[in-house]
């Protein structure tokens, strides 16, 4: 059977490395390319973190760093939840191998332009890259099967009372890639934020006595209780988003018109979900509002156990 063709797009950050490590899992994908953006940390940082994590699981796969910066506005980055160096905690090796010597966002190009088959786009950053890609080269919309995206929230933010952190740093971006007309998912904190690791996961991913389960809990021991965005436990944020392109059911999802907020004073990054239809306009998003718990914590913990 012909494998489902992936491309991840991300800013490691512990749950993007924890989203990494549950993607490569999949096999039933063939992951063509992983892409970095700036976000959690600098660009430096977040392609470092994606070389040394997928290095650390002996993982191959083409990466590429995209954009420095969001498309119109100055970066934000989150060291109060991922440290000065993006991915806190665990001590990495360094990457045993190099970059691609390409741009991210036209390896996304590319990568796309030379399949038969269409592509699945997960996003676990800011959606710099993937905005810019589909500015660049229209003409990608056509082979991109659908968007999971992790960001954005029909209900309260992480980063602002409003919004959530990759929409927030970039708005544009995101505002572009919702109203493209690719079909998108929004995994956003309604979902994610009920996906939690608690310390009891981080004693029984410890006992389990393999190298990457033990590199997940040491991810996870920094990473956990985020009194500065209101979680107790470890939201898998970006698993979740990986989980739900795998398995759509560990989600029940509703579509809604769906507008992001690129000049509010105090909601500038709000991903305004019409759920009483009162705009009129056409369902856009595939928003995420109900989680299946137990299949995605089966998911999840199945995949850190398939690696040795
Ligand atoms: C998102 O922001 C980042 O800090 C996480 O990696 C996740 O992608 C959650 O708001
Ligand atoms: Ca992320």
């Amino acid at each position: 059977m012909m494998k489902k063709l992936v491309l991840i797009d991300c800013d490691p950050g512990h749950d993007d490395a924890i989203a990494l490590l549950l993607a490569f899992a999949r096999k039933e994908w063939d992951i063509l390319s992983v892409t970095t953006v700036a976000g959690n940390q600098t660009l430096e940082k977040t392609l470092h973190n994606a070389l040394a994590v997928l290095s650390y699981a002996e993982i191959k796969v083409p990466v590429a760093a995209g954009y420095a910066k969001p498309l119109l506005r100055k970066l934000i980055t989150a060291p109060e939840i991922h440290g000065e160096t993006g991915l806190d905690g665990p001590a990495l090796p360094e990457p045993n191998f190099s970059p691609e010597p390409v741009h991210g966002v036209r390896q996304i190009i590319e990568t796309i332009r030379k399949q038969n088959e269409k592509v699945t786009v997960i996003t676990t950053g800011p959606l710099t890259n993937l905005a810019a890609a589909l500015i660049g080269a229209p003409d990608i919309k056509e082979k991109i099967e659908k968007i999971v995206s992790m960001g954005g929230a029909a209900g309260v933010g992480n980063w602002t009372p409003a919004a959530e952190f990759n929409i927030l740093v970039d708005p544009e971006a995101a505002s572009f890639v919702f109203t493209s007309g690719i079909p998108l998912t929004m995994v956003g904190l309604d979902v994610t934020n009920q996906a939690i690791m608690e310390h009891d996961d981080i004693d029984w991913l410890k006992r389990q006595d393999r190298k990457i389960a033990t590199f997940v809990a040491e991810l996870l021991e920094f990473f956990i209780d985020q009194e500065r965005v209101g979680v107790k436990g470890a939201p898998m944020h970006d698993p979740l988003a990986v989980a739900v392109a795998a398995v759509p059911e560990v989600v029940v999802c509703k579509k809604y018109p769906v507008k992001i907020e690129m000049g509010g004073n105090y909601t500038t990054g709000r991903t305004v979900v019409d759920f009483n239809r009162i705009t009129g306009e056409e369902p856009n998003v595939d928003v995420a509002l109900e989680l299946n718990r137990d299949l995605f914590f089966k998911l999840l913990k199945g995949a850190i156990l398939s690696y040795g």
